[in-house]
């Protein structure tokens, strides 16, 4: 808090900067002095209110009037004019889908697409992961050596992203292109000259998304979240839009893998540097569905959501007016003391590492959540039986700069194949 007369914005606000290193390496260690010392904050450079408490965090969640998630899929650096010519000349279209929609039209749209997220409806989905999991260690198991992102955390979430929509198999290499341009459109600083290669794989991935829907509607009999939005679209036409679906088989694919691939890439980081809690999973794996819980907590893969304030408020004492975009950095809430005891310790046995806010909150708390526990049970499963034995490699850890989509690019371990538990186990 700033004395009469003198600049209201602190020295520490004054620096915050999201797209550095030091907030892309470890986002609640970097926002700790805010923690404790000025926890909600403008940020002059983001042009943003920064909100780094648990309770606070989750009192906007709850809130989704006077905090509208409109703003939650806009870019946060406006693109120049010669990116946005590039956007216009696809017919480039994003607009609100489910996570960026105002009530009264989210609630009735949410709850006609909820059925394929149901435990039963998910069920179905366990023997691919798993199938599809198994055959990825196969490619790698004898190699003593891989890049987990590159070899397996990209694509089998990718595959699986895809299935769960209903889309065919598509250029895995070019969706994991645009999914990143997307990703830097969206939450990232990409610098002018990168602003329109972004914006060229941003405008191909609407229209292909716009081809799989067109491609979709010919046919959207069968399993498939999509072909059941298109199906509902017939009886409920003004709550599911063609706005909606062309914009949501585009966010889908990214809100689907891309949050999943870097989930698990950070919690098999985590697992292994702390050797103990991964021998422990190894030796009981009834652990692991807390310890997904944990490394959700410790090192979610979304670090950073936004709310928009529809009317004056007070946060933590400082009032902000009506109109002001808010950054609620949920990593940072999620190492909170106040309500995590000893937060920055990782334990995998935490009673309350479930409430974690990774997932947000309230109305619009993921509804994919179910689905991404399921697969990163699974590939927890699927490692610690084949891979005891696997250790993280010497490495340093890039991340593509953003304020919300976090995970390393590449996660290399190895291991001594003559030890492969299943030479023994033929
Ligand atoms: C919404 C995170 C996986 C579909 C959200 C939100 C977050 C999030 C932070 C916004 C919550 C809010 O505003 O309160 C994650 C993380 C994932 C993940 C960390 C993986 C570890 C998935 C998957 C799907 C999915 C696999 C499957 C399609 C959605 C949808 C919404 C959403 C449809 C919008 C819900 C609404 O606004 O009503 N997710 N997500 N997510 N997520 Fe996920």
């Amino acid at each position: 808090p700033a004395a009469a007369g003198t600049c209201p914005v602190s020295v520490q606000a004054m620096a915050f900067d999201p797209f550095g290193d030091g907030y892309q390496q470890d986002p609640p260690e970097y926002l700790r002095w805010a923690r404790e010392q000025e926890p909600t904050f403008f940020s002059p450079q983001l042009g943003y209110w920064v909100v780094t408490r648990f309770d606070a965090i989750k009192a906007i969640f709850r809130d989704n009037i006077t905090f509208s998630p409109s703003i939650a899929l806009e870019k946060i650096t406006p693109t120049g004019p010669e990116a946005n010519a590039v956007l216009a000349s696809y017919g480039y279209a994003m607009n609100r889908t489910l996570v960026n929609e105002d009530e009264p039209a989210h609630m009735p749209r949410r709850r006609v697409l909820m059925e394929p997220f149901t435990p039963e409806a998910l069920k179905a989905h366990e023997p691919m992961v798993r199938e599809l999991t198994r055959q990825y260690v196969d490619r790698f198991i004898n190699d003593g050596r891989a890049d987990l992102v590159d070899q397996l955390l990209w694509e089998v979430p990718l595959t699986v992203a895809l299935h769960f929509l209903g889309v065919p198999e598509e250029d895995m290499d070019a969706l994991r292109r645009y999914s990143i341009a997307h990703t830097v459109n969206t939450w990232g600083r990409p610098k002018p000259e990168e602003q329109v290669a972004v914006a060229h794989a941003v405008g191909n991935f609407w229209q292909l998304a716009g081809q799989i829907l067109a491609k979709m509607r010919l046919d959207p009999s069968g399993p498939g979240w999509m072909k059941y939005g298109i199906r509902q679209q017939v009886l409920h036409p003004e709550v599911v839009t063609d706005s909606y679906l062309h914009s949501m088989m585009m966010a889908g694919i990214v809100a689907a893998h891309e949050t999943t691939a870097n989930a698990t890439a950070n919690a098999m980081k985590l697992l292994l540097q702390h050797p103990r809690a991964w021998q422990d999973i190894c030796e009981d794996p009834s652990l692991i569905p807390n310890a997904v819980e944990e490394c959700l907590r410790h090192n979610g893969s979304v670090a950073a959501w936004r709310r928009l304030a529809t009317t004056d408020v007070v946060i933590d004492g400082i009032a902000i007016p009506a109109g002001s975009k808010l950054l609620i950095v949920t990593s940072s809430a999620n190492h909170d003391e106040r309500h995590f005891a000893d937060a920055d310790l990782f334990d995998i046995r935490r009673d309350n590492a479930s409430e974690h806010l990774t997932f947000g909150y309230g109305a619009h708390q993921c509804m994919g959540k179910n689905l991404a526990r399921m697969e990163m049970q699974i590939f927890l499963e699927e490692f610690t039986r084949r891979l005891p034995h696997m250790r993280l490699a010497q490495q340093t850890f890039s991340y593509v700069p953003n304020t919300s989509f976090r995970g390393p690019e590449h996660l290399w371990v190895e291991w001594d194949a003559a030890l492969n538990p299943e030479r023994n186990t033929p």
